[in-house]
């Protein structure tokens, strides 16, 4: 069949009309035609119809009727109704209530009737093209707020990424790695850059993961010293013997197993400087012996006949309180004054929370190019989680939550939820001494172990088995004190 642009249907009960009709229009349309208004509805449905023709008299429905369930079907296409005398009610309905959009007598001219159907499908065109405009202004407006979306996304990362580079103008002047803005900590660094020029030992004081050891290094790099070696020991770590040889070195059969002579990290450290953390936990036995190094510049290797002379600056750190280690008899008097010619004290996290937000972004940018992760922006809430936490890790704590979190994160928007933090031992206790009730330890002790096994209970894998009881008693200790799995970054 030749493709033609309109479809028309026409019903009507006499078949030698159709047959009339049909001949005559042909020429110019797609005609379709039923026998009944039954027929006729069949039709309608299952072709794309532009416009319909009805006699109004038929046996079972009539035309009227007919255009009224076609309306419910589909309203668009054109109604037209054809009359003989005397229907003149029925027809006055159908046109009021907008069901047809003309009407003609019987015997129709042909002109009448061509010029009926170019109107209405003229119409319909111009229906469709509005529809069309229509749905191409909704998607316009579409387009446009979410471009409208971009930019303000944008916005945002610029005035971050803004943020972090003034950070880095500031890192860059001296302290490249540490960051803070708070004035308490402005005056620790303005304290570590005036005595890092001397050549003073310097006792570093604080809680623990406040930052003690990147001072010290600090001091290191900004000090005279810095193209010498910087040498760490951590006191708290190694048992006695161990100490005296590793700091002070031995002699070829000094001791058992030394099958040659060692030096130890103070000769390694020559013209640099040496950073003895958790100095706290420093043997009683061995204090002397140090004290003589820091007065003198002078020791003697184990089993040495001779004594050996070193150019060492000492940077001593601790997060316990020397003075009352020296009330208990723990630490020498004289050590501690010797160590103590200026202290300085890092601050605790929950004391400096304006330092929260910067360090956040830090961190996010650290751990993001760490695990090839596109973050770009920090949620507001966990902003807010983030600065009113207790923090008794402090830095460090912060740091391992924000790692955690890149790791975890599937968009690139970062988040916290609260119960990370909310299983983190926290709180009080240390401060004020009061003491966790067993229960609240029992608690933390069970959630310290799921997360040391990924949250698995059972198995070779599990906690139970790293707590060492069974898995049933587990699950309900779990069930009873309401331990619950931190739900993943979902939303
Ligand atoms: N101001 C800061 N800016 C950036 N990172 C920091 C800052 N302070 C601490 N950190 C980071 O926090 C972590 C803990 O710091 P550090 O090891 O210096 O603490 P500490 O006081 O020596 O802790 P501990 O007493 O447990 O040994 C490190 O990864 C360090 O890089
Ligand atoms: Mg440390």
């Amino acid at each position: 069949m030749e493709q033609k642009p309109y479809t028309i249907l026409y019903v009507d009960d006499e078949e030698v009309n159709l047959r009339f009709f049909a001949a005559t229009f042909s020429w110019e349309y797609n005609i379709l035609t039923a026998l009944s208004a039954e027929e006729g509805i069949r039709i309608f449905v299952e072709n794309d119809i532009d416009l319909v023709v009805a006699d109004q008299r038929m046996p079972g429905m009539s035309g009227v009727q007919f255009f009224e369930h076609i309306y419910g079907l589909n309203p668009e296409p054109a109604r037209i109704l054809l009359t003989g005398y005397g229907d003149l009610e029925t027809i006055i309905q159908a046109v009021n209530h907008g069901k047809i959009f003309h009407f003609f007598q019987k015997p129709w001219a042909e002109e009448d009737l061509t010029r009926a159907f170019e109107r209405a499908l003229k119409i319909r065109t111009l229906q469709q093209e509005n529809a069309g405009l229509i749905v191409h202004l909704q998607k316009t407006n579409e387009e446009l707020s979410r471009a409208l979306h971009e930019v303000e996304a944008l916005t945002t990362l610029l005035e971050e990424e803004n943020q972090l580079l003034r950070q880095e103008v500031n890192d860059s002047f001296n302290f490249d790695d540490i960051v803070s803005k708070s004035p308490v900590f402005q005056e620790v660094l303005q304290r570590t850059a005036r005595v890092a020029a001397t050549e003073a030992t310097v006792l570093i004081t604080g809680e623990t993961g406040t930052g003690k050891e990147l001072l010290a290094r600090a001091v290191h790099r900004i000090s005279n010293r810095r193209q010498k070696p910087f040498i760490k020991i951590n006191c708290a770590a190694l048992p006695a013997q161990l100490i005296e040889s590793e700091l002070f070195g031995h002699e070829k059969g000094a001791f058992t197993g030394a099958t040659s002579a060692r030096p130890g990290r103070f000769e390694l450290a020559h013209q640099g400087t040496i950073f003895l953390d958790e100095i706290g936990d420093f043997p009683l036995e061995l204090q002397a012996k140090l004290l003589r190094v820091l007065q003198e510049g002078e020791f003697d290797r184990i089993g040495a006949t001779r004594t050996t002379k070193v150019d060492v600056r000492i940077i001593a750190a601790t997060h316990v309180d020397l003075n009352a280690a020296v009330q208990q008899g723990k630490f020498r008097a004289d050590l501690f004054y010797r160590l103590n010619v200026f202290p300085i004290h890092t601050p605790p996290l929950r004391e400096r929370k304006e330092d929260i937000p910067l360090l956040v972004r830090h961190f996010v940018r650290k751990y993001a190019l760490k695990n090839g992760k596109v973050i770009r922006r920090i949620s507001k809430k966990t902003y807010q989680l983030l600065q009113t936490h207790h923090w008794p890790g402090n830095i460090r704590e912060l740091e391992n939550v924000v790692e955690r979190g890149v790791i975890m994160s599937k968009t690139d928007k970062f988040k916290v939820p609260p119960e990370e933090l909310g299983n983190m031992p926290v709180t009080g206790g240390a401060e004020n001494g009061a003491l966790n009730s067993l229960e609240e330890n029992e608690r933390l002790h069970i959630i310290r172990a799921l997360q040391q096994t990924n949250w698995r209970v059972t198995g070779d894998q599990g906690a139970a088995r790293l707590l060492q009881i069974n898995e049933r008693t587990l699950q309900s200790r779990i069930r009873k004190l309401q331990i619950r799995r931190p739900k993943e970054f979902d939303d």
